[in-house]
């Protein structure tokens, strides 16, 4: 195989290098393209043609279905580790060992209080105010107290604000919470799991003591496994790019929450919920819903359908629609909303327009129907996402700054006005 690409444009020929992944993945280099060719440019919406780096944390084949995070494959991560673990390897590469482990998870504990100001913040939103722009705001609310966090001139600074925001992250989700629901402010306990701590902050009740359910705890931890990390999607995509002008880890993660709260992204699964939940209500008829979804001059999508990347079954979903199923069975509960779900995968998978576009069910399609099995309302769900992505943030961040990555800036293709006389406001 060559090794070069040659583009020519006006009859001038331009080579660029190939450079080879360790999955074989090619890519052209164009480093040098505006400087060889003069400025020449490349126009790509979307980027869903464009490498924005080259990196080392997860490899995601979606003509395959094939997720894995630093060479392990989501499923054996799903079933045999545990969310701390996967946010190690994550983060620093390699599964730890118990004695890594216990000392990243004693930093973690040593940082998971918050300056008691920040319920003042908290206290300021409205109750009806969504939890992502309100974990968004904490989350970068969490510089100003802790101004070191900024400048990481050192991989020591760098692992203080990692175990910073991992500690501090699950008490400002489960206040956001608490917040919607008026529960007072807590704490979870130092004794616990990172896991189970969190179930506590999020659901202790303030007038009987918390009983930990172990079915819960293994379903939170498998759903935060699956959404560690998905390479260059729209939110890390954002953290690094908010990162590669140095700014400070929290505020880069801020930006993060931001891009994921939208619908086509991690709003999905509160989406798909509130979809779900209305076909409930217009008597539950699945294929008029498949007809608003094909229909082009109707702006209805079915929602936890399609993704960027997964041109075959998303995995996780794979590994979800599992979970659920034994979720929904071990608590005892039945959920016409999963009957719904069920019904429209099979006519999706079986149905020409979803087939022709390889639309298969996403991670979204499922996550929702566990986590209001667990009782967190719909609005979090997005929150549950940005919780389990946040590990998945900080690796790439950290990669980013460790690589010395350049400022993200693209360039355009200016289709505006050409020059024009300024005209003084009594002559237009
Ligand atoms: N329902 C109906 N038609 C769809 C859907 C859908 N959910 N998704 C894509 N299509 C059609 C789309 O209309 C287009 O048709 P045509 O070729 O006739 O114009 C074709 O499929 C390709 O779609 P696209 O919008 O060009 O694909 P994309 O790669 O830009 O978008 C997506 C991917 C995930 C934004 C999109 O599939 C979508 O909006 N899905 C619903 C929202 C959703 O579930 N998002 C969660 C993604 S997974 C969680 C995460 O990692 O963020």
């Amino acid at each position: 195989m060559s090794n070069t690409a040659i583009l020519e444009i006006n009859g001038e020929k331009h080579e660029f290098p190939l450079i080879v992944g360790t999955e074989n993945e090619i890519g052209i280099d164009i480093k040098t393209l505006r400087g060889v060719t003069g400025g020449v440019t490349t126009i790509d919406p979307g980027y869903k043609n464009t490498g924005s780096c080259e990196s080392a944390i997860t490899f995601l084949n979606g003509e395959e279905g094939v997720l894995r995070y630093r060479g392990y494959a989501i499923e054996d991560l799903a079933e045999k580790a545990d969310f701390l673990e996967v946010a190690y390897l994550l983060i620093f590469g390699n599964l730890p060992t118990q004695e890594q482990l216990d000392k990243f998870h004693a930093d973690i504990k040593k940082e998971s209080v918050v300056d008691d100001d920040i319920k003042k913040i908290l206290d300021a939103f409205p109750k009806t105010a969504h939890p992502m722009g309100v974990l968004a705001s904490l989350t970068s609310a969490l510089t100003a107290f802790n101004p070191s966090s900024v400048n990481v001139d050192s991989e020591d600074d760098m692992y203080n604000a990692i175990v910073k925001i991992l500690g501090k992250f699950p008490v400002l989700v489960a206040w956001t919470m608490r917040k919607k629901q008026g529960l007072p402010l807590n704490y979870g306990s130092e004794d616990l799991g990172y896991v189970e701590n969190i179930l506590k902050m999020m659901f202790e009740k303030p007038n009987k003591p918390y009983e930990q359910n172990d079915i819960l705890i293994n379903a939170l931890d498998k759903l935060l496994i699956l959404h560690a990390d998905h390479e260059q999607n729209c939110s890390t995509s954002t953290v690094r790019i908010v990162g590669s002008s140095h700014a400070g880890l929290f505020a880069s993660l801020s930006a993060g929450i931001s891009a994921l709260w939208g619908p086509l992204h991690g709003g999905a699964n509160q989406a798909v919920l509130e979809m779900l939940e209305g076909i409930k209500e217009d008597g539950g008829d699945t294929k008029k819903y498949m007809a608003k979804a094909k229909d082009k001059e109707d702006p209805f999508r079915l929602m936890g359908f399609g993704h960027r990347v997964y041109k075959n079954f998303d995995p996780r979903a794979k590994i979800i629609k599992k979970a659920a199923d034994e979720v929904l069975g071990d608590l005892g509960v039945e959920d016409p909303v999963l009957d719904i779900a069920k019904g429209l995968a099979e006519e999706a998978l079986s149905d020409d327009y979803f087939v022709k576009r390889k639309l298969y069910p996403n991670v979204d399609f499922y996550s929702g129907i566990i986590y209001r099995a667990m009782g967190i309302p719909v609005e979090m769900f997005t929150v549950m996402f940005a919780l389990g992505r946040l590990p998945g943030w900080i690796a790439q961040w950290r990669e980013m700054r460790l690589r010395k990555e350049p400022i993200g800036r693209p360039r355009q293709i200016y289709i505006g006005e050409n020059h024009r006389e300024f005209k003084s406001i009594n002559e237009r």
